[in-house]
């Protein structure tokens, strides 16, 4: 039996009943039929260049942050726009051609069967195979070659956008290598060359620069910091003059550095001066027994959850909290969790006294990442 027996018959025993099958072209080639046919072809091309577009702008477009002082941060403020631009064109190319190629060159059928139970018959599912290959042949996208190559272009394109963000993470982990200080390994906090890191507080003006004494805070008290990397003389110290004229504001200061200070995510700090009757019950983590500077602790406020910030401070428990999934922090016992579906404790900033200017330094960074766990991490 050939397939338009198989179909006739097909349709008899499963008592289908054709009301209408018209074909939308009955004169092939016409002028409409080629407008229609480029239309189609049009949305799929759109989907191409769109999802091409998104793996473009995923790949190379500016997307670190960049202050509202430079002339650059426009660039910064497009990026995620653009990346929702042009996956949804995107997807909205594939779509439409799709609808529109159904609406236009599908066979217009309207049929009618009655419902029966059980399994197929060895000769149900053979006319049913030659049911679909039939609506293939019928859709004749076989010989519509523009709409082929266009459809391929757009859902190829398509697919590999959507592919690209899962793997574009595999391809390049900024992470991968822990010496890189803009990795999930370091913070703001890492003195590099011998310079020293400031405790600075955010005063609302990026511009003002405050640095922090121990007697800035009452006991009981908890402030948030920011790193502030002191200007360096010509010996590898400290310019001291230099930094009294930037905290006065007389001297030239990079403006880009002290914003992101302020910016970067795992920067900010909890600076917190502990009541002399609970300082003295405090118990520390083995290697960081000098971490504090007498009644003082400062911990990273980035929750080792999920990166919240533990903003909360309860001073009569002496408990940090975080308020998105309600974890708490034994501030007494080296920041550990002691509540909540945090597992890891807060790392901690080893801070002193500079001598010279009585301001609080950070000796170091963190001696571990701060924040949630990720794959190369293994504390
Ligand atoms: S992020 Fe802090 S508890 Fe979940």
């Amino acid at each position: 039996m050939d397939r338009d027996q198989l179909l006739k018959l097909g349709g008899k025993l499963d008592e289908v009943e054709l009301v209408e099958y018209t074909d939308p072209w009955p004169v092939k080639g016409t002028k409409a039929e080629k407008r229609a046919e480029r239309a189609v072809a049009a949305w799929f091309t759109l989907a191409g260049l769109s999802g091409l577009a998104f793996i473009g702008v995923f790949l190379w477009w500016p997307w670190e942050y960049v202050p509202a002082t430079s002339d650059q941060h426009w660039l910064y403020l497009l990026y995620t726009p653009l990346l929702g631009l042009t996956l949804g064109l995107s997807i909205l190319g594939v779509g439409v051609g799709v609808v529109m190629y159904a609406k236009k060159f599908l066979p217009h059928e309207v049929a009618v069967q009655q419902r029966h139970d059980g399994p197929s018959a060895e000769i149900d599912r053979q006319t049913f195979v030659a049911h679909l290959a039939d609506a293939g042949d019928r859709s004749t996208i076989a010989r519509r070659s523009i709409i082929k190559r266009s459809a391929l272009f757009g859902a190829g394109a398509f697919g590999l956008a959507t592919a690209a963000l899962p793997l574009g993470s595999l391809i390049h982990n900024p992470h991968k290598d822990s010496t890189n200080k803009n990795g999930l390994w370091h913070t703001g906090w890492l003195a590099e060359d011998g310079e020293r890191v400031f405790l600075r507080r955010d005063t609302g003006d990026p511009h003002v620069i405050e640095l922090v004494k121990p007697e800035d805070l009452d006991a009981g008290a908890m402030e948030t910091v920011f790193p502030f990397h002191a200007p360096k003389n010509s010996s590898g110290g400290v310019d001291y003059a230099k930094m009294e004229g930037m905290l006065a504001g007389t001297e030239r200061v990079d403006e880009h550095e002290l914003f992101e200070a302020l910016r970067r995510s795992d920067n900010p700090v909890m600076l917190i001066r502990l009541r002399p009757e609970d300082a003295k019950r405090v118990i520390k983590h083995q290697g960081q027994e000098d971490y504090n500077f007498g009644d003082f602790y400062a911990y990273t406020k980035i929750c080792s959850h999920l990166g919240c910030p533990t903003s909360l401070y309860e001073q009569r428990t002496n408990r940090i909290l975080c308020p998105c999934h309600q974890s708490q922090f034994d501030a007494l016992q080296y920041a550990k969790p002691i509540f909540g579906p945090a597992t890891r404790k807060l790392a901690q900033l080893p801070i002193q006294v500079d001598t010279e200017t009585g301001y609080l330094y950070a000796r170091s960074d963190f001696n571990e990442a701060v924040g949630p766990a990720f794959w190369e991490r293994k504390s």
